[in-house]
């Protein structure tokens, strides 16, 4: 395991921005044992493992072997239906596995965030089931359509609130993501004040501080302008684990997924790889007006 532990936690340390001796004051160990580990001259214990793997936020698995088990099943949703005044899910069955990159599409009105919701536990389905095998509290990041913030903090105080509920607070790993999503010069400014692409971007870097198992992502890049759509479809190709976006901007979204949905009539209509469209020669735009309309005209 010696040479894929020495990289991951090396790795893995400076993306949460932790030097060798913020690690070592948090396994109370001293910082020339990190500095052993990850020379590749010692291993830590099991225990110190353990530790290490939920200091970093990843598994066991990842810290050791550098890969989850990423064929595992995460979700499990059978035969669920849902209506409001009419019926919305009509019958949804799906499997979704820990390497899905899933895009969500569908029309206006299709039910697509409702089914999210479902998923993530804001609706109760009328019947049927989604079991989890992830831990949703731990493991799940969600940003809705809608953005939820707090309007009278400011910037600042926001994401430092929602680092220290995710336990990722570090001053220095905070300015940096603010940097990055360009919300610097907003720093200071109360949230309600931002603009609607500001806010939703704040939205993005709230629900991007930890790392997750499944990540969620509504509509993600609604009113944003083109540096920070670009800015984020690039942010999203790292992002590691299972993703499940709703997405109505086609423009660039081949490189991103490997699977997508499409969802109409209430039921998941296609189910279909990423690769496989390509090998027709088609996007997936091409394909979602494809059969988006021809199940219209078989209507
Ligand atoms: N809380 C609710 N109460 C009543 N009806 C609802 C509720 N939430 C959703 N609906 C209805 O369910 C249907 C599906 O809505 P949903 O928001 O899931 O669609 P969507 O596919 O996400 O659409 P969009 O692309 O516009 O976001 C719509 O007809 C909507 O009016
Ligand atoms: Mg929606």
């Amino acid at each position: 395991m010696k040479n894929i532990f020495s990289h991951q936690l090396i790795t893995l340390r400076r993306r949460k921005k932790l030097s060798q001796n913020d690690l070592a004051r948090k396994l109370y160990v001293s910082r020339q044992s990190i500095s052993k580990w990850e020379n590749g001259e010692n291993e830590p214990g099991i225990d110190k493992l353990i530790t290490l793997s939920e200091i970093l936020g990843v598994s066991l698995d990842f810290l050791i072997l550098g890969k989850d088990n990423m064929n595992d099943l995460i979700l499990k949703i059978s035969g669920l239906t849902k209506a409001f005044a009419q019926p919305v899910l009509n019958g949804i069955d799906l499997n979704i596995y820990g390497k899905d990159r899933i895009a969500l599409l569908g029309s206006n009105g299709a039910g697509k965030s409702t089914l999210v919701k479902v998923i993530y536990g804001e609706l109760q389905p009328d019947t049927g089931r989604v079991a989890s095998y992830i831990n949703n509290k731990d493991d799940l990041n969600v940003m809705t359509q809608d953005d939820v913030l707090m309007e009278d903090l400011k910037v600042i105080e926001q994401v430092q609130l929602a680092a220290l509920i995710d336990k990722v607070y570090s001053e220095e790993f905070i300015e940096q993501l603010i940097r990055k999503f360009r919300l610097e010069k907003q720093k200071n400014t109360f949230v309600g004040k931002l603009s609607g692409g500001q806010k939703r971007r704040l939205s993005l870097l709230l629900t991007l501080l930890r790392d997750s198992k499944l990540l969620i992502l509504d509509e993600p890049t609604v009113g944003m302008d083109l540096e920070s759509i670009d800015f984020f479809w690039r942010y999203l190709d790292h992002v590691g684990g299972c993703v499940i976006t709703i997405t109505h901007d086609f423009n660039q979204i081949d490189k991103y997924f490997s699977r997508v949905l499409l969802l109409k009539d209430g039921k998941i209509m296609q189910d279909v790889s990423v690769d496989k469209i390509h090998s027709h020669n088609q996007t997936i735009e091409q394909w979602y007006r494809q059969f988006n309309n021809e199940e219209e005209h078989v209507k």
